[in-house]
């Protein structure tokens, strides 16, 4: 008798947003008035600071959705920070991880072409050296364990505007 243990097993999710998007345009002006933004992860591009208003249906569509990938283990979401990407031309995300305990996603708001996907790298990228490439469409949804090593290519038209929305969240034990 030989029986097979899985030792690791990787996966994202992936949905639609069905809300309103005039709101969402609202929004992100909103704070392209006030924040200057800050580097983090992104070369050249936009990257917000944290939001702190807003984004209600959002955040409530994507809560909802956690949560139901979170049921058969017991966890429940909180969102912990959010933030506005907007880039274009070869404006790129290296690699990173968001953290520990985490679940996080991205909200495509505006796509700009095939080329600028979202690729989840290896853990220990010189000894298993897979990726696995997400290509995005408008108002695509992704939710990723937030320990997973991923980077975001740039398409390198420079006429091309992309512009998403990441949240992290939270998991804790439901009471
Ligand atoms: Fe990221
Ligand atoms: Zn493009």
């Amino acid at each position: 008798m030989l029986e097979e243990v899985l030792i690791n097993k990787q996966s994202f999710f992936k949905t639609k947003y069905m809300g309103n998007l005039e709101i969402i345009d609202k929004h992100i002006n909103h704070i392209l008035e006030f924040d200057q933004g800050r580097q983090i992860s992104n070369i050249g591009g936009y990257q917000s600071n944290f939001i702190n208003f807003g984004f209600e249906e959002l955040i409530n569509f994507t809560t909802i959705a956690i949560s139901k990938i979170l049921e058969k283990d017991n966890l429940q979401p909180n969102l912990d920070c959010f933030w506005l990407n907007i880039n274009s031309g070869t404006n790129h995300n290296v690699g990173h991880i968001h953290g520990f305990n985490l679940m996080s996603c991205v909200y495509y708001h505006k796509v700009c072409c095939d080329k600028s996907p979202l690729v989840f790298t290896s853990m220990v990228p010189a000894v298993e050296p897979y990726e696995k490439i997400f290509i995005p469409n408008n108002q695509d949804l992704i939710f990723f364990n937030g320990i997973y090593p991923h980077r975001v290519d740039g398409c390198g038209h420079n006429d091309h505007q992309r512009i998403s929305i990441a949240l992290n969240y939270n998991l804790k034990e439901k009471q």
